[in-house]
């Protein structure tokens, strides 16, 4: 077993994490309180190379390995992860899903401006009464001649706003339940496609989240990624990558929270010392270093997988499922060694506990998570 990375691995870290400090640090604060979209910086991360990380350069991405884009993930949310989650939707929901299973026709037209970061990807599958239950989809599509009418409303659509080009998931034969489910490309300003207010989230706070709906909204039938009745397979294998990219943005959060600890327990005195001297401290911090380790190992294990082409359902829901309990998990205690401080903007500890909670929440509750690992266990 080896536990190097390789020179090019080291180098995309090293590269996600200069532009990270540089480019994203300085406005990570403030966007966090005005709550406004990254639009330079995803442009930006675009031309490097950071929006297609794993799509091959004849789609107009990095062509890298998944182990290079969790180790870019981790980097960029570290510093922030309302940057993080618009780089992973793009990366690992909208461009895989395509680049595996959409036409040549729709990979020509679309996937080449999202991997190369001249357009936006969103991923609609949740709606109002299906969340963590996605089968019970209610949005329909009817064909009509060359085209599918749709019609219905999907919420808690991450880059709902900003997106250029969205994976719908539609039911097309009610009878057939989640075989009767399709996934249509549809791009913003089809006739009949709407969008809702932004959501004024706890955390994530500059990514943008908003529900989209659909009123006879015409789409062609070249429009269908995979095939009729694929959408919900389509929906769930490109979830079990995407989980992969949550856990690492987790990471970056519970990485961000133990450097923070580190970085005051040496400045901050109490009781004649720095607190770094103190057990109670040092505790904290070494159980969150064990965390952080342990799942950025579960993290790159289920990302090696993956690019050894091995079935990584159940490790991919392992990663998400301890990673993001780990971001919380530290996020809090970092909360704790600063103390009065911790509890306000000023100490930045405060935004990783809001943005870490939204990780065992998106992409497959944890409960879901825990339903996933149990079922790839028992079959
Ligand atoms: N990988 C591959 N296939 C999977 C799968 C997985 N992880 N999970 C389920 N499936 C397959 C099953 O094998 C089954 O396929 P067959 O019919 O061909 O056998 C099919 O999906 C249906 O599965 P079940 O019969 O188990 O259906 P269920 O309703 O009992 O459970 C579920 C399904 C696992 C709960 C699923 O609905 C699920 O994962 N729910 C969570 C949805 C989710 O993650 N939403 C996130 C929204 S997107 C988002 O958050 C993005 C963002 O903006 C940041």
């Amino acid at each position: 077993m080896n536990f190097e990375l390789t020179e090019e691995q080291l180098m995309i870290q090293q590269m996600a994490r200069e532009f990270a400090q540089e480019k994203i640090a300085p406005t990570a604060v403030e966007r966090d309180i005005s709550t406004e979209f990254p639009f330079e910086i995803i442009k930006e991360m675009g031309e490097l190379g950071f929006m297609g990380m794993m799509v091959s350069p004849d789609y107009g991405g990095a062509g890298l390995d998944t182990v290079s884009y969790v180790l870019a993930m981790a980097e960029i949310s570290k510093v922030d992860a309302s940057v993080g989650v618009v780089m992973s939707v793009n990366n690992s929901l909208v461009c895989w899903g395509l680049e595996h299973y959409a036409s040549d026709f729709l990979k020509e037209k679309y996937l080449i401006p999202l991997a190369s970061g001249q357009k936006l990807g969103a991923f609609a599958l949740s709606e109002p009464e299906a969340g963590s239950d996605a089968t019970n989809q209610h949005t329909e599509a009817v064909k009509v001649g060359d085209n599918w009418s749709v019609n219905g409303i999907k919420n808690w659509i991450t880059n709902g706003k900003n997106a250029d080009y969205y994976l719908v998931m539609a039911q097309t034969n009610r009878e057939l339940r989640h075989k009767g489910i399709t996934t249509f490309l549809i791009e913003k300003g089809t006739p009949g496609f709407d969008q809702a207010k932004k959501e004024d989230k706890l955390g994530i706070r500059s990514s943008d989240t908003c529900s989209i709906s659909f009123s006879d909204c015409l789409v062609p039938h070249e429009n269908i990624v995979w095939e009729e009745g694929k959408g919900f397979n389509f929906a769930m294998k490109t979830l079990n990558g995407g989980r992969i990219g949550i856990a690492a943005q987790a990471l970056g959060i519970a990485e961000a929270s133990l450097e923070a600890s580190i970085n005051y327990s040496k400045q901050r005195k109490a009781f004649g010392t720095e607190i770094k001297n103190h057990q109670a401290i040092q505790f904290k911090i070494a159980d969150m270093a064990v965390q952080v380790e342990a799942s950025k190992l579960l993290i790159l294990e289920a990302a090696a997988l993956k690019d050894a082409g091995k079935d990584y359902t159940k490790q991919a829901a392992m990663a998400k499922l301890y990673a993001s309990k780990v971001a919380v998990d530290c996020a809090l205690e970092a909360i704790q060694i600063h103390g009065g401080y911790g509890y306000v903007r000023e100490y930045l500890v405060e935004r990783y506990l809001r943005d870490a909670k939204i990780t065992e929440i998106y992409e497959g509750t944890s409960e879901i998570q825990r339903v996933v690992i149990a079922r790839e266990l028992l079959k």
